[in-house]
């Protein structure tokens, strides 16, 4: 906080991760509240190399709300934003510095402007899931200036309004997301599986193929979906409910095998459901599906399975290794088929855990 009675200008920062699905959310029920046709579950990446920072203030000085996104201002007449404004400050509460002798009653808080700046250290808008982080960290951090008393599973509700998969980044660990059964969205919320010190074996790889930004948002490719593929009935109904229960279990016993199995297969079903959209979604390229043959083809010279690959909704790879030694094969497998000095295929790779990015670019 900074100045006198009349001229303060009161800021909060925070940093959020991103998060990965492993069992994918894809499709809505309600397009404006954002309420899933599935449960989905996802694994919070560690924070050193993929996540945002915002910072939000407030100040008496400020005559309308404003935003800046990677040093860009961007407009926050769309409605997502404005849900989120608008739940968080419904929710504020008086908050008081002694020291600067500043006081904010409950009620002045629907009159005050904010300025927000949000940074993501990764690609935005290239499938590794910026929305997710950015609306998680937007919610936090105005929950935390305006002093919102709610818990984190509340807070996720509202990321929810912001993005789908935002609601998953309130949580470490192993997190899912319910879909929830209210026409009002109350129920439709994240709740931690297991937290990130409960399978520390894994490390997980981030292959960039491209950083460039999708043709396709998330958004406006479920709604296609949505519309016009039968797949998606069949998969939102049929097998993610099953495979939501298998997913539990996996994580609880910290069982390598099935938990790759299905995060292939998902990961594979939902792009499947994308090639299924009329006109035909394709998230994937050639280097995607080079990848996802390197680690077939490995774990099953392996017998039992040392790497599970998920690709969300853009080219890039992230692969979860059962060890740390896996994780050496894994890169240097990458490494022999994608030789950084032949600066062709892969941008770069970001190692989980306390991760280490390298760059060719
Ligand atoms: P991604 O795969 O990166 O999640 P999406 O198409 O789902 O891609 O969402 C990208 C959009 O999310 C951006 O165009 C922007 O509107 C929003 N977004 C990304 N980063 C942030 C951020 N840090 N703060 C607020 N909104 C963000
Ligand atoms: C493939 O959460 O980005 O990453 O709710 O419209 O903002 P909106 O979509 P978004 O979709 C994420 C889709 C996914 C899978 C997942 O994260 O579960
Ligand atoms: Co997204």
């Amino acid at each position: 906080m900074v100045g006198g009675a009349e001229k303060w200008v009161m800021m909060v920062t925070a940093q959020t991760p991103t998060n990965i699905a492993v069992i994918k959310y894809w499709g809505k029920r309600d397009e404006s509240l954002i309420l899933p046709v599935n449960d989905s579950i996802s694994v919070t990446l560690d924070p050193d190399h993929l996540c945002t920072t915002t910072t939000v203030a407030v100040s008496p000085s400020f005559d309308r709300d404003r935003m800046w996104l990677n040093g860009k201002e961007i407009s926050l007449s769309g409605g997502r934003y404005q849900n989120c404004l608008r739940e968080i400050r419904s929710r504020a509460s008086d908050v008081e510095d002694e020291e600067n002798g500043i006081k904010i009653p409950k009620k002045d808080w629907e009159k005050l402007h904010l300025h927000i700046a949000s940074y993501n250290n990764f690609p935005t808008a290239a499938g590794l899931a910026s929305s997710a982080a950015g609306f998680a960290c937007l919610v936090f951090s105005l929950a935390k200036l305006m002093n919102v008393k709610e818990d984190q599973s509340k807070l996720s509700a509202i990321a929810r309004q912001g993005s789908g998969s935002a609601c998953r980044s309130l949580y470490g660990g192993f997190v899912k997301w319910i879909k929830g059964r209210d026409e009002d969205g109350r129920d439709s919320l994240a709740v931690q599986l297991a937290d990130e010190k409960h399978w520390d074996d894994l490390l997980i790889i981030i292959a960039v193929v491209s950083s460039r930004q999708k043709e396709t948002s998330s958004t406006t490719g479920m709604c296609e979906t949505v519309e016009t593929s039968l797949l998606l009935k069949h998969r939102a109904k049929e097998i993610v409910p099953k495979r939501i229960l298998q997913m539990e279990e996996a994580i609880k016993n910290r069982d390598f095998t099935s938990f790759a199995q299905l995060a292939c297969a998902d990961s594979n079903q939902f792009h499947a459901v994308c090639l299924d959209t009329s006109p035909p979604i394709f998230y994937m390229n050639d280097t995607s599906h080079r990848i996802i043959s390197i680690a077939e083809k490995w774990n099953r010279s392996e017998g039992t399975p040392q790497v599970a690959y998920t690709f969300d909704a853009g080219p890039n790879a992230v692969l979860i290794a059962r060890d740390r030694k896996a994780a050496t094969l894994l890169l240097q497998r990458l490494l022999f088929y994608f030789p950084p000095s032949s600066a062709t295929d892969l941008d770069s790779y970001v190692l989980g855990d306390k991760s280490i990015l390298k760059d060719a670019g």
